[in-house]
């Protein structure tokens, strides 16, 4: 059993009741934030690329005691900036961890830190955990190689809808086709006014495709 609550924009909490993993922590200054930091304790913190809607509040995690997993890069400016404990991985590489492991994959975009400081390549993330798939896109534009990872049964697609930075819904939609997953919920849109989708319209629309899932509202969870 897994548990999969959206904190907003491109922020996801996941427990199987035992290791809790948070992807792209974005919750200070977030409009759309469930969460603050203080609320939040997590085993492991999972980072796409260095953008800080994406990499947020990363190493004020890991001085709450998770661990910080992303790029070279990231892990490296991260413990500049004071984090005691990372992780630096690569594309292609897989990770296993109490519970499940993570495995990451390209994505089309950019990656700097907000400071300028060059962020690496810009990923994609797969973790099971509690049994069950997901697929955490990050911010990308839509490419074929997300074939790819439709090899791997996923349970569950966290995909960008937002258009302007990312996807917007009909590239989106074409993702699911390669993903293949039981279920999608749309991340990266509505927190800011270029990125404003219609969510529960895109969900609609890949029900149509046989692709169940929900446009969570922040805050919300669904169990896998
Ligand atoms: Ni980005
Ligand atoms: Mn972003």
């Amino acid at each position: 059993m897994l548990e999969v609550r959206y904190l907003g924009h491109s922020a996801v909490w996941l427990s199987d009741g035992e290791s809790t993993m948070v992807i792209d922590p974005f919750l200070t200054g977030n409009p759309k934030g469930a969460l603050s930091v203080d609320e939040l304790q997590t085993d492991w913190v999972v980072v796409t690329h260095a953008h800080g809607d994406h990499w947020g509040d990363s190493v004020a995690l890991s001085k709450k005691g998770a661990t910080l997993v992303s790029s070279p890069e990231i892990t490296g400016h991260s413990q500049n900036l004071g984090a005691p404990q990372t992780l630096g991985m690569n594309t292609g590489g897989t990770y296993k961890f109490k519970g499940g492991w993570l495995k990451w994959f390209p994505a089309w975009h950019t990656s700097s830190f907000p400071d300028g400081t060059y962020g690496g390549n810009p990923m994609g993330v797969l973790i099971e955990l509690g049994g069950k798939r997901i697929y955490h896109a990050g911010d990308t534009a839509l490419f074929s190689d997300l074939n790819l990872v439709g090899e791997y049964d996923l349970d569950l697609a966290l995909v960008p809808i937002g258009d302007h930075f990312t996807m917007g819904p009909d590239d989106a939609l074409k993702a699911l086709e390669w993903l293949k997953p039981k279920q999608v919920v749309p991340i990266h849109y509505n927190t800011f006014a270029p990125i404003v989708q219609d969510g529960v319209a895109f969900v609609e629309r890949a029900a149509r495709l046989g692709i169940g899932g929900k446009a969570l509202e922040s805050g919300q969870s669904l169990s896998l």
